[in-house]
């Protein structure tokens, strides 16, 4: 198990940052290789709970190198940040380093995405936090990079031949416009705190995989809100699939040993777009909690209360298929103990006919849920760590979740904590 790759199999937030936190416990480095700081990746362990946003979760063991990679969109200010919070509570950050390709997220793209938001034209619920736009620099070639903070005399001449077209965009949305020489000493603060974790990415990536060393790759995001195969626009500006870990880090996909999809044991969505399966306010209040415990359904990065639905069996079969899965993880299956029966959506139906595909958005918008109810075990499972445990209908509803899926079910969570996990 040289390389493993791990996602999100729904809309995010399905508890990537604990299956990775207790993955890494077997790993010499974790690289998150897409997105910016609109994730928000719970952890809960012996060195406290963290939401994490920019940093791996693998962060936390001794003698793991953290990678921030080469897909990601990463802004400097958030990243210094996140750094102080973990070194402030005794966390050892000294094996973070950064992609030199990995783009630098401006304070303009912020305030672009801000603006966009507040328009009721062209938002679509996104965390705010420049993500879009900075992704479109990237593609027009209009952005910085982290190789360009080792160069103050080229990265004056970039940050001269880019401000004139970000300029004219804030302008035009009515934003405050930001000078080269603001944006110049920005850079320089950034090179001095993070010059010295900037490192070529695809030589130490590949020379780690040709070692034998076993690294995890963790996605950001779901695969229903990847900007090509997702609920499109409402979606984010990258690849959260497996197959873009390898293109953003440089290394061939044969050399991909695991692939494991972490799905949530419902469903839960944060932004705009269809879903199918959402349950309407009263009953998801209910899962939701108040916001006073970590697990509550409350967005980890703006703190937005989490649309929430039952499971959905289609979403996960086709992110299975699009990422191709070896193993699938199952958190918070321990948040249905309580109900007495449990309705998963196991196809769709569109005017009136079953379709046998995963539709855009717009016909997503109309589809149909096909319901298969299924027994609760109204039994608390949150001390269970052997599956012979699980009471039987748990036992079912996970082997509901294979048949389905064609995929193994390896690991299903039963508590936000590090050891609250059962392996099969
Ligand atoms: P991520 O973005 O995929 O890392 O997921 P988030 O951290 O945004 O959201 C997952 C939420 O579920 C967090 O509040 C976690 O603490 C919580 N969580 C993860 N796994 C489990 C589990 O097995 N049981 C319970 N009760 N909570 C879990
Ligand atoms: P993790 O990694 C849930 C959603 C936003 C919006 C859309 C686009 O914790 O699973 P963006 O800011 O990326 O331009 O917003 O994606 N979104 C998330 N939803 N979890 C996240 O991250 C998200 N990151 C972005 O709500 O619908
Ligand atoms: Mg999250």
């Amino acid at each position: 198990m040289s390389v493993t790759i791990l996602v999100g199999a729904q809309f995010g937030d399905e508890g990537k940052g604990k299956i990775v936190d207790y993955l890494s416990d077997q790993m010499d480095m974790v690289v998150r290789f897409q997105g910016g700081d609109n994730a928000g990746h719970t952890v809960v362990n012996d060195s406290g709970s963290f939401k994490l946003h920019l940093i791996p979760c693998g962060i936390f063991k001794k003698g793991c190198k953290a990678f921030a990679g080469t897909g990601m969109v990463i802004n400097p200010d958030e990243l210094i940040k996140e750094l102080d919070e973990l070194e402030s509570k005794g966390v050892d950050t000294s094996e973070l380093y950064i992609s030199e390709r990995a783009i630098i997220l401006m304070p303009y793209h912020i305030a672009l995405d801000s603006a966009s938001e507040s328009s009721g034209r062209t938002g679509i619920g996104t965390t705010k936090r420049g993500i879009g736009y900075a992704y479109a620099d990237k593609a027009r070639r209009n952005a910085l990079r982290f190789e360009n903070l080792k160069d103050r005399e080229y990265r004056l001449k970039r940050i001269e031949a880019v401000m004139p077209t970000v300029n004219a965009e804030l302008a035009a949305k009515g934003c405050k416009t930001f000078s080269v020489e603001e944006i110049a000493a920005k850079t320089d603060e950034w090179a001095k705190k993070l010059g010295g974790r900037i490192v070529e990415p695809v030589s130490f990536i590949n020379k780690a995989i040709d070692r034998g060393e076993r690294i995890l790759f963790e996605g950001q995001l779901g695969a229903m809100k990847d900007i090509d195969l997702g609920i499109y626009p409402y979606v984010t500006s990258s690849n959260p699939v497996a197959a873009y870990a390898a293109v953003s880090a440089g290394f061939p996909v044969t050399k991909i040993d695991e692939i494991v999809g972490v799905m949530k044991a419902f469903t839960s969505a944060v932004g705009d777009g269809p879903f199918p399966t959402e349950m309407n306010d009263e009953m998801s209040d209910g899962f939701r909690g108040t916001g006073n415990r970590i697990d509550d359904e409350f967005g980890a990065r703006t703190g937005r209360a989490r649309r929430l639905g039952w499971p959905d069996l289609v979403i996960v079969k086709f992110a299975a298929v699009i990422n191709g899965f070896t193993s699938i993880a199952v958190c918070k299956i321990d948040k249905l103990d309580t109900y007495e029966k449990i309705k998963v959506c196991v196809g769709y139906k569109l005017n009136g006919k079953p379709i046998d595909y995963m539709p855009s958005a717009t016909d997503l918008y109309k589809v149909e849920p096909v319901y298969e109810e299924i027994d609760g075990w109204m039994s608390d499972t949150t001390g269970i760590r052997s599956y012979e445990k699980l009471p039987e209908n748990a036992r079912k509803y996970i082997e509901l979740i294979e048949k389905h899926t064609g995929v193994r079910v390896k690991y299903i969570g039963v508590g936000p904590a590090h050891d609250e996990i059962i392996v099969r």
